[in-house]
């Protein structure tokens, strides 16, 4: 099946090569990790396992970075469910990008967006924006040097800068961007130009002309497609863009990891029975058939969902080298990997909901 992706659906078998030339978008070279790696002093496995792989204006943005021009980092979530795996992937890259360049963060919660969308209530909108900052805060990000953007609760200083950047797209724009016809809500057809105002709102607010450098996962370069261009016109510097592959889901390579399946994901709010349970039903397996066969032909690390998951959790290259070439050859039994992936995602986990739970206490420090 041909994939699909957009901010609102991902579908198929994603051919990342097809998307760098449907997008426009510039695959990451060995050269650009040895620049970040020069500056940064080590590299994330992220970017060694080709997990963001592309990029938009990486080159300019980090010419200014050593220019003294130091970037901030823009990112977001849409509160319209539980948190999943998949969502951490970027999160977690952006907490290193935060230390390893030292850079602010502004974090967008679009509640907006998910009202406008979704066939949520305002109030069970508002809920999950509460607990999905909890997800973020729990990350470990600096509440010295991340801000929250909540849409509705920011309005006042967002929606004079949406407007001007509303004013310079056209509906028929957004149709050609996102398939939208005449029955789409007026809301969602002006929601681009709240995603776009964290591009530049930074400077805004700060009389600075610092350049803006975005992290996201492919499905989230449309907005974005659309907004370099206007906020150029708008006198701001085009924000430079780092694209993440999905996450996929448990039941194999199709797709992403969602929460609107809770099935196919691992939430961060899992206890360890359940994240077993899940891995174990679901886990698809490129393992062979018998246990015999198995051991003779080997398994298929490429298609197998633990293989694929423990690329975001085992960050010991060398520990990953030997799993993988276990598997391939027979070595290790696919119940094997499954039981290596559920001890990793638990360990996290544990760490993760202590740390939740804590993060209620100091929310207001990254809402100011
Ligand atoms: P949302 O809430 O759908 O997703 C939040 C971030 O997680 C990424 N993502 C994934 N990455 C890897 N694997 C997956 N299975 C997976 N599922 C989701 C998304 O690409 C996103 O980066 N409209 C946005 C919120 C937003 C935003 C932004 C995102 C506002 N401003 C700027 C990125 C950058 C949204 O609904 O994201």
């Amino acid at each position: 099946m041909a994939h699909i992706v957009t901010p609102w659906e991902v579908k198929g078998t994603i051919d990342y090569d097809r998307l760098v030339q449907e997008f426009g978008i510039i695959k990451l070279t060995s050269a650009d990790l040895k620049r970040i790696e020069r500056i940064t002093g080590e590299l994330h496995p992220y970017l060694t396992r080709g997990i963001f792989f592309a990029h938009r204006d990486l080159k300019w943005c980090l010419d200014e970075y050593e220019k003294g021009n130091k970037f901030f980092l823009y990112t977001g979530c849409g509160p319209s469910g539980p948190i999943h795996l998949g969502h951490l992937g970027v999160w977690r890259f952006t907490k290193w990008l935060q230390d390893a360049f030292g850079a602010e963060v502004w974090f967008q919660f679009t509640d907006d967006e998910k009202f406008l969308f979704k066939d949520l209530s305002y109030e069970e909108v508002q809920k999950w924006t509460h607990e999905n900052m909890l997800d973020v805060i729990a990350l470990g990000f600096d509440p010295k040097k991340t801000h929250f953007l909540i849409d509705t609760m920011h309005a006042g200083i967002m929606y004079p800068e949406a407007i001007k950047v509303a004013k310079k797209i056209t509906f028929s724009t957004i149709k050609a961007a996102f398939g939208f016809t005449d029955s789409n809500n007026i809301g969602s057809i002006f929601y681009t130009s709240m995603q776009t105002v964290p591009v530049f709102l930074p400077n805004v607010l700060r009389h600075e002309k610092k350049p803006c450098l975005i992290p996201l996962a492919v499905d989230q370069d449309p907005h974005f497609r659309i907004s370099r261009d206007v906020v150029e016109k708008l006198g701001h510097h085009k924000p430079a863009i780092l694209h993440s592959v999905f996450m996929p889901p448990l039941v194999g390579m199709e797709g992403k990891m969602s929460s609107s399946d809770p099935d196919k994901a691992v939430l961060t709010t899992d206890d360890p029975a359940t994240v077993k349970k899940k891995i174990n039903k679901y886990a698809f397996s490129g393992g062979q058939a018998t246990i015999e066969e198995h051991r003779r032909k080997g398994g298929n690390p490429d298609v197998d969902i633990a293989y694929q998951w423990l690329r975001y959790f085992e960050f010991d290259d060398q520990k990953l080298k030997k799993i993988h070439d276990d598997y391939k050859s027979g070595t290790l039994l696919s119940g094997e990997l499954k039981a290596i992936l559920i001890g990793k995602i638990n360990e996290f986990l544990a760490e993760h909901q202590k740390k939740r739970k804590q993060a209620e206490k100091i929310v207001d420090k990254f809402l100011n």
